[in-house]
This record gives C-alpha cells, structure tokens and sequence, in this order.
C-alpha cells in the first residue's frame, strides 16, 4: 500500500528526532571529551615497589605503548629529547602551510598526566645503553641546561623506541646542504626556505640564470615522503604561489630524483603509473634510474642511467634540496648492537623476537623503525607493536600479581591444619591456576597491514587497501582517495584537540589559501 500523509509525517518525525538526538550525543561526547582533556584526574605516586619500566622516545611505537599501558602495574619513565608526539603522515602538509605545526603536535604531558599513576619524563636523549649494568645514560643537550645535564636511569624493563635518522649513505655534501623531512624543525625550515628562494629571485637586477636555479626545487628519492612533498610543494605553486608571486610564474620547477626505475616501490604497478602520470599531468619532472652522487650548495652531481644502460654524469642546480632517502640506524642503536653479539649479522636495527625483545638480551625490548623485523619502517607496525607491548606488559603484571597469590595460599595451605579449610584453599589455588595458564597465553607479535596510502597532488591520492584481514585488497587513485586519505589521517590523529585543529587548517587553507609570508 502507498504511504499515506500519515505515515510520512511520523516517518519524518522518526528522522527529526533522530538528527536531534544524535546532535545531542555528538555535543555530550565532545563536551565529555573537551573537559576530561582539561581536568586531568588524581594520580598515584610512583610505588618503590613496582618494577621500573624505561621507555625511549616519544614516537609512534613509544605512544601506542603507554596510551594502553596500565600505568598502575610499573613506574615508568619516558625519555625522549622531543616532549610532544608528532603525528608524521601530515608532516608534508606543514612544509607549505597547508597544516600548522603545532595541529600535528601532541604534548607529552598531556599523555602522561591522563594515566593512572604518575609517568616521570625527562627531555634527553639517550646516548648509552648498559645491558650490564641496566641502566641507561642521558644528556639534555637543550638550549637551556642546569647544573645537571648527563645522567643514569636505572631500568629493570627497558623499551626501545627512538625511530631512525636520515639515510645520506655517506654522500658528500648532503648534510651540510640538503634539508630533510622528518622533525618539525625540518618542515619550518623547508617552508622558510621556499619562500626564501622565491623572494631572492625576485631580487632587483637577479639574473635569469639565477632566477632559475633558485627557482628550481628538487626533491631527492621518490619513496611516499618524497612524493609527497613534491605534491604538496606543487600544490603551493598552483594555488597560492602564482598568484602571489607572478613573476615566478614560468619559472618555478619541482624536480623528483629517484636512484630506481620508479617511484613509490610499494604501491601496485597500476597506482605507480597513475602516480607518475598526475606528476607529468602537474608539471613535477620526475628523473627515475638517476642516482645522486654528489651535493654542493648550489647543484647536484647525478649519475643517469640511459636506455641502452649506459651511464652519464650531469649536474643539476638547484635553490632548494629536500633529501629523502629513507632511515639510518642511530648512533645509540648501534652502540647497543655491538654489545650484543647476538645482534652482530643485523644491519638495519635491533633484531627481535616474536615477542619484541632484544636478540641477546633480557628484559629489554624495541619496537619501531629502531628494530629490524621482516615489516617495513612505518608508522602502522611502530604503532601495533606499541599496542602489543602494552599487552604483554599488562598481562605480565597480572601474571606477577597470580603467582604472588599462588604463593601466598600455598603458603596457607601448608600451614593449615583444618580440613574444611584445606579443601577451600586447594579450590582457589586450582581457579587461580586456570586463570593464570589464561593471563600467561599472550601470542607473538603479528602485524595486520591495513594498505598503504600517499597524497599525490591535486587533490588525488593513491590508496593500496586491504579489507577484511587481507581476504580483499583494491588499489585505487584519484579525488574519491583523496577524501578517503583525508578521513583516514583525521580519524587516525590522537587525540580531540589535535583532530579539530587540522580540520579547521584544512578549511581555513580552503577558505583563504597558504599564507606566504616568511617567518
Ligand atoms: P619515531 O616516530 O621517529 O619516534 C622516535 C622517537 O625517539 C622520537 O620521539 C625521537 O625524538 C626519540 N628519540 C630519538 N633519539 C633518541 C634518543 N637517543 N633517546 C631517546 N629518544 C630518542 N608511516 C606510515 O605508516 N604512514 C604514513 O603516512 C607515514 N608518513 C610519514 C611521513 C613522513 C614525512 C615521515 C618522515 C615518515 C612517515 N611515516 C609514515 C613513517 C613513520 O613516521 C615512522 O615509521 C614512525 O614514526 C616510526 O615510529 P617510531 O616510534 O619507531 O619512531
Ligand atoms: P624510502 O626508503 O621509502 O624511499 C627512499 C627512496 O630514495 C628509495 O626509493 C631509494 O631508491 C631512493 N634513493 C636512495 N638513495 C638515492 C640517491 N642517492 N639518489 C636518488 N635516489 C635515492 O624512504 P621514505 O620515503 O623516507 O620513507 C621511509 C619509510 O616511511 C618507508 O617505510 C615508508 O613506507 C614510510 N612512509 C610512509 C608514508 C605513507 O605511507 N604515506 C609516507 C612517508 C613515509
């Protein structure tokens, strides 16, 4: 029967009542959530009881431990020379503008003052770790130090979670001139410098030459930071840049240089061609089979390889070099590695077992771009192996906490001489058994890969997804991924605060355009 008048009005009544209520729980949980981020509850004190559990670095791997650590099991320290969490896949965005910085910055201490117990934190880095000794050494090496700037932490659980540094593979001249991008500082530095190069080009009596060379950015290695910076950089020029700055309209390039036949080696072969081909499409030269070999502070010297596989030298100016080649083993790393024999045929980290910790070692785990398993450096296995330990970390208390329970009634029993008793003690000592065979059974580490994502340019992205635990996978490219990429990065922020601040950078970018000023 068709619906009559009736039945549509309680059909929209149903609806309205809905967007009401929904509306409602949206606000309530908002609300919720804005005043618990400001009033954070009483913590306990650290407890000279408990184990002390030391956890270096304050990235993705560190994070995802002690966001589901339950802190009331360990005294726990966390040193890091950075005292905020830094969400990496919007760090490209910052390099123009697109996002403010300090939308993809967490502090520390907001993370830490939410736990149940008190979490000490120390700005430092770690420059030594003992394994026989357990303890490790750390300098402030800030600006501003007091009497005491080099120290020991004693562990009994330590944590390694200090990510990597730029790979320059020994290559003259790179750390003096290039820029990279993986800190904060790195991207206010790019962004200072863009803006550098455009205002010196337009210098009274510059030279064409000139004009040219400082016009042209190039971007070196084409894995998913490199391409997506050069999006982002070309993006700028299109929709701020040449309007602002039009003498520079014909003259500023972004070059990609990339040692491989392609570029993002990770992606499917279709999502590389779509890649390469939006490149073309905007204008980004892309310079594949063509290998860096040396850098001065006005070009690059480049070794290209041609068609027939011979090889040509050729320099290439340039105003502003990004270098992105991938990760490097750090120095406090490599110092633990040579203490451990165990760890002498690994080469790009610490090598771990199935459980995260250590080869060689007891007691001390790693996790993240520092450890080197069969998984890509990425920010999804740092952050599920974080989440792991603090599985296994937690079920470790709770096993501790058992076995004291089981002592403790065993103890009862031997000393109890009534039978009633007897018979009650030996049923709670057989549940806790039970419950502590279910509490001991933690699996090792498994890594789920949920795809692989990149920002292209032009408001298109290239998404390699895998649905379901891996049982569908599809690879897609274009303006639909671009908006899936965007809900993905903004979902997967931390926390409230830093979710609407780079909403509100990306419609404020929209609404006004990049601000090209230099700081
Ligand atoms: P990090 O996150 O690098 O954290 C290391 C921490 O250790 C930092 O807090 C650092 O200050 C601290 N530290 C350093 N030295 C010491 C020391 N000596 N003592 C104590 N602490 C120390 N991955 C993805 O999966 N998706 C993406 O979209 C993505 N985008 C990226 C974009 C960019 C620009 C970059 C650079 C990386 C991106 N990645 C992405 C990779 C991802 O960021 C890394 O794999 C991830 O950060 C690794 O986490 P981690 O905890 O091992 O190290
Ligand atoms: P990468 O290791 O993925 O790529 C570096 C590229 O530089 C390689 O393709 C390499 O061939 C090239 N290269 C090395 N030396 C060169 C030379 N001398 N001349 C020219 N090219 C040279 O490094 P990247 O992009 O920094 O990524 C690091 C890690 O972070 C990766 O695991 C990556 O997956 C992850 N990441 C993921 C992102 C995403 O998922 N969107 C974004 C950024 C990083």
């Amino acid at each position: 029967t068709p619906p009559t008048p009736k039945s549509r009005f309680r059909v929209l009544r149903f609806l309205w009542r809905l967007t009401w209520l929904s509306s409602l729980g949206g606000a309530a949980y908002l609300a919720y959530h804005i005043y618990d981020s400001k009033h954070p509850p009483e913590q306990l004190p650290l407890d000279p009881a408990k184990k002390t559990l030391v956890v270096l670095g304050s990235g993705w791997g560190s994070i995802s431990l002690l966001k589901k650590l339950d802190t009331e099991d360990y005294n726990v320290v966390v040193i890091s020379p950075r005292n905020f969490f830094l969400f990496t896949p919007l760090l490209p965005s910052c390099t123009t503008g697109t996002i403010e910085h300090r939308s993809i910055m967490e502090p520390l201490r907001h993370i830490i003052r939410h736990k149940k117990r008190a979490v000490k934190y120390y700005e430092a880095e770690a420059t030594k770790i003992d394994v026989d000794r357990r303890v490790v050494k750390i300098n402030d090496f800030s600006d501003i130090k007091g009497n005491v700037s080099e120290t020991e932490v004693p562990f009994d659980y330590l944590v390694v979670g200090v990510g990597a540094e730029n790979a320059t593979f020994g290559i003259p001249g790179v750390r003096e001139n290039a820029c990279f991008l993986k800190e904060i500082g790195d991207a206010q530095q790019i962004r200072k410098r863009v803006m550098d190069c455009i205002e010196t080009a337009t210098f009274k009596d510059q030279t064409e030459e000139e004009k040219d060379r400082l016009l042209h950015m190039v971007v070196v290695g084409g894995g998913p930071t490199g391409i997506e910076f050069a999006a982002e950089l070309q993006d700028f020029f299109e929709e701020d840049l040449r309007k602002w700055v039009p003498d520079i309209a014909d003259r500023f390039k972004v070059t990609l240089v990339e040692a491989l036949p392609n570029v993002l080696p990770m992606f499917s072969k279709a999502l590389i061609e779509y890649t390469e081909k939006t490149f073309k499409d905007e204008n980004i030269s892309v310079r594949t089979k063509t290998m860096v070999k040396k850098v001065t502070d006005k070009n690059i010297e480049v070794e290209a390889t041609q068609a027939d596989g011979s090889k040509v030298k050729e320099n290439i100016n340039y105003g502003l070099l990004v270098w992105a080649t991938g990760n490097a083993v750090r120095g406090v790393v490599r110092d633990l590695m040579g203490q451990l024999p165990a760890q002498k045929n690994s080469r790009r980290g610490l090598a771990v077992n199935d459980y995260l910790v250590v080869d060689g070692t007891d007691g001390i785990w790693a996790l993240g771009d520092c450890s080197a398993t069969k998984y890509a450096p990425t920010a999804q296995v740092a952050s599920q192996q974080g989440n792991f330990l603090a599985r296994l970390f937690n079920s470790m208390a709770k096993t501790q906490a058992v076995e004291e329970e089981l002592r403790r009634l065993d103890q009862q029993l031997q000393a109890s001489t009534d039978e009633a008793e007897k018979a009650q003690l030996t049923a709670e000592i057989n549940a806790k058994g039970r419950s502590l065979s279910k509490v001991k059974q933690l699996s090792p580490f498994e890594y789920s890969h949920q795809g692989s994502l990149a920002y292209i340019g032009a408001d298109r992205a290239v998404a390699d997804l895998n649905w379901f635990g891996g049982a569908i996978s599809s690879a897609t490219g274009g303006e639909l991924t671009y908006l899936f990429w965007r809900s993905a990065y903004v979902s997967m922020v931390f926390s409230l605060r830093n979710r609407i601040l780079v909403l509100t950078d990306w419609l404020k970018t929209k609404a006004f355009g990049r601000d090209v000023s230099r700081e």
